[in-house]
This record gives C-alpha cells, sequence and structure tokens, in this order.
C-alpha cells in the first residue's frame, strides 16, 4: 500500500479532521465530484437522470458507528422513506446500508430487527445490500446476513445482498461457506486501512484474488444455487478481463450486474449499459461523508490534484 494512501486512510479516522474539513468550501467543491449533493432529493434527482440514460442506482445514506438506538432508528425510519419513495416512482434503484448504522454495535438483535423491517419493504425484483465494513467486523455482518437470507422466501433474485473485499485472505473461504446458500454477492476490492496479516498489501494479488472470485461466483455449482454477483470496481482493466469471463462461460446479463460509484468512470459505466450489461451507480448522500470522502481519496491519491484546484478556483 503506496504511503499517500496509508496517511489517507488514517486521516480517514481523524477525529480533529472530521470536525474541521467539512467547514472548508473547497473541501465540499471537491466532494460534489463523488456525490450529487446531501439530501435524498438530490440523490432522487441523480438516479432519476441516470434511469433515463439506461443506468441502475444504488442508495446509501452516509454515517457509520452510532452511539444510542435512537440514532439507528432514525437510519432505519429514514431508508424506509427511501424505499417507499423508490416505489412511487418505480425507479430502478436498490439501497445498500452498513450494520453500524442499524445498530450492531450496540446490539446485534436491534440491528437485525432493523435490517428485517428494510427487508420487508424491498421490492420483488430488487436486492438490499449490506457493505462490508472493516475487517473487525466481518463476523458479524456474515452471521447476520446469513440469518436474514434464511428468513427470506427464495425468489428470482436473492431478496438480500452482501459485500466481499478481495483484500481479505479469509474472502475466499467465505465465499465458499456461502455459494451454497445462494446468495447475492457483490465483491469489491477492500477500502479500509487494515493490516498485511488480514489483507494483502499488493495491489497485483488484490486484483488476481478478485478475478479468481469472480471465476467462483461463475462456477457451475454457484449458479445453480442460484448466486447472483455485483462486479463493483472502476478497474477498467479487471472489468475488460471480467467481460470476457462471462462471454466464455455464457454466464446471462439477469446473472450479475457491474456496480461503480456516482461521479468515476461515468463513459465506462455507459459502455457497460450500452454493451447489455445491467449497470449501477452507487449514489452516496447525506452530511456524515467525511471519513467515506477520505476513502475515495485515498482510492485514488491522484484526486488530491482535485481539492488543490479547488482550493485556488
Ligand atoms: P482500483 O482502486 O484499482 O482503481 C482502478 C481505477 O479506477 C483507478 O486507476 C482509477 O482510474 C479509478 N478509480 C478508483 N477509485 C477511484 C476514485 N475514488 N476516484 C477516481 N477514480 C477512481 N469497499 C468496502 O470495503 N466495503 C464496501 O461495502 C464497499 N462497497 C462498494 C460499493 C461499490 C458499488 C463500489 C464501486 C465500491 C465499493 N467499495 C467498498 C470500495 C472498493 O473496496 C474500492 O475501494 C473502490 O471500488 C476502488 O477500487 P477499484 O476496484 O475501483 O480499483
Amino acid at each position: 500500500m503506496s504511503l499517500a494512501r496509508r496517511l489517507l486512510l488514517a486521516a480517514a479516522q481523524s477525529h480533529f479532521l472530521r470536525e474541521r474539513a467539512p467547514r472548508y468550501r473547497f473541501v465540499r467543491r471537491t466532494v460534489a465530484r463523488f456525490m450529487p449533493g446531501e439530501a435524498l432529493d438530490d440523490a432522487l434527482q441523480a438516479a432519476r437522470q441516470l434511469a433515463d440514460q439506461g443506468l441502475a442506482s444504488v442508495f446509501t445514506h452516509l454515517g457509520e458507528n452510532l452511539a444510542t438506538a435512537s440514532e439507528a432508528e432514525q437510519v432505519t425510519q429514514h431508508y424506509l422513506r427511501v424505499l417507499e419513495a423508490i416505489a412511487v416512482e418505480r425507479l430502478p434503484t436498490e439501497i445498500s446500508v452498513k450494520l453500524t448504522q442499524l445498530g450492531l454495535d450496540l446490539d446485534a438483535e436491534l440491528c437485525y430487527r432493523n435490517l428485517a423491517r428494510l427487508l420487508g419493504q424491498v421490492a420483488p425484483d430488487a436486492t438490499l445490500w449490506i457493505d462490508m465494513e472493516a475487517s473487525s467486523y466481518v463476523d458479524a455482518t456474515l452471521t447476520l446476513f446469513c440469518r436474514a437470507l434464511a428468513a427470506a422466501p427464495r425468489r428470482a433474485r436473492p431478496r438480500v445482498g452482501i459485500c466481499l473485499q478481495a483484500y481479505l485472505y479469509r474472502t475466499a473461504a467465505d465465499l465458499e461457506a456461502l455459494l451454497p446458500l445462494g446468495p447475492a454477492v457483490r465483491l469489491v476490492k477492500g477500502a479500509y486501512r487494515e493490516p498485511a496479516t488480514v489483507a494483502m498489501p499488493r495491489k497485483r494479488d488484490v486484483d488476481e484474488n478478485f478475478f479468481r472470485l469472480t471465476g467462483r461466483l461463475w462456477s457451475p455449482e454457484a449458479r445453480q444455487s442460484g448466486v447472483h454477483a455485483a462486479i463493483a470496481t472502476h478497474d477498467r482493466a479487471l472489468i475488460a478481463r471480467i467481460e470476457a469471463l462471462a462471454r466464455e462461460r455464457g454466464v446471462p446479463p439477469s446473472a450479475f450486474e457491474f456496480q461503480m460509484l456516482y461521479g468515476i468512470q461515468r463513459t465506462e459505466q455507459r459502455r457497460l449499459a450500452g454493451s447489455g450489461w445491467r449497470s449501477a451507480v452507487l449514489i452516496a448522500y447525506g452530511s456524515f461523508w467525511y471519513p467515506w470522502f477520505m476513502r475515495r481519496l485515498a482510492e485514488r491519491p491522484a484526486n488530491l490534484g482535485f481539492v488543490v484546484r479547488n482550493l485556488f478556483n
């Protein structure tokens, strides 16, 4: 991992910077590149525009690690309103939640109840995605995910999906355990600051693991059990290999999708949709954007150039 990436990920955890950075206009101007706005209406407006271009979307309301059950309740209520708004407008939009936002740090039962309330409102042809946070949360997240999956009725598209991170050594084994359950799996490289004992430090190894895991998601046994894969990366070289693999194995477009973040690789997002694949854009919104934004800078330290440019504009 590069020094710049390490520093930016450390800064993402700084309370000092979290308090101060959002006060600066040039920082907020840079953030606007990665999110359409802080309000749900901003996200809905962006989703409508994407839908007009043939792109689906996934909403995530920014925030992590809550301190009280009433905060978790507020987040749950917010997502219930989001699901209602999506249904009213019939948007091709899903939601992606962090379990710490639903109360995982406070009480796993409370978190599960909040998750189940959201799942009860998910449209028949849609998936509710669960983000994967730092490695210390993986066990608890998988436990609640498996419980939710077992409780949900079988249908064409799994009602609940989980994010798995290719940088973790453990992910190959986690995926093997999940495959017989026929889940929806969003594969990402991984965005947190992890020790080398837990996560692969070299990008090359992470990329290869990502490709290998995609192969497992498209193995005959995985496809038979009804796995739905979301390939969430902006890495065009990797995407080209994965598209070739999909064609070689005859994976139908209904069995998977590509997902990317709002504002990144827009041309590639449209190209994928134009090639006949489902392509979804994850739209983050909300006022608690600082750590999320720092992880976006860490993914591509060249993004610091936008920060500097906005400082002088
Ligand atoms: P990589 O970092 O190798 O980037 C490849 C290329 O993409 C770069 O060279 C650059 O051109 C472009 N690019 C990538 N990131 C960029 C950025 N921020 N700004 C500008 N250009 C950029 N992680 C996690 O740990 N838990 C989670 O739940 C999720 N959820 C999630 C959902 C979705 C839909 C996406 C797309 C990603 C996530 N992630 C995530 C983040 C993920 O782990 C990873 O950090 C980013 O996707 C960046 O990695 P890439 O796969 O894009 O490759």
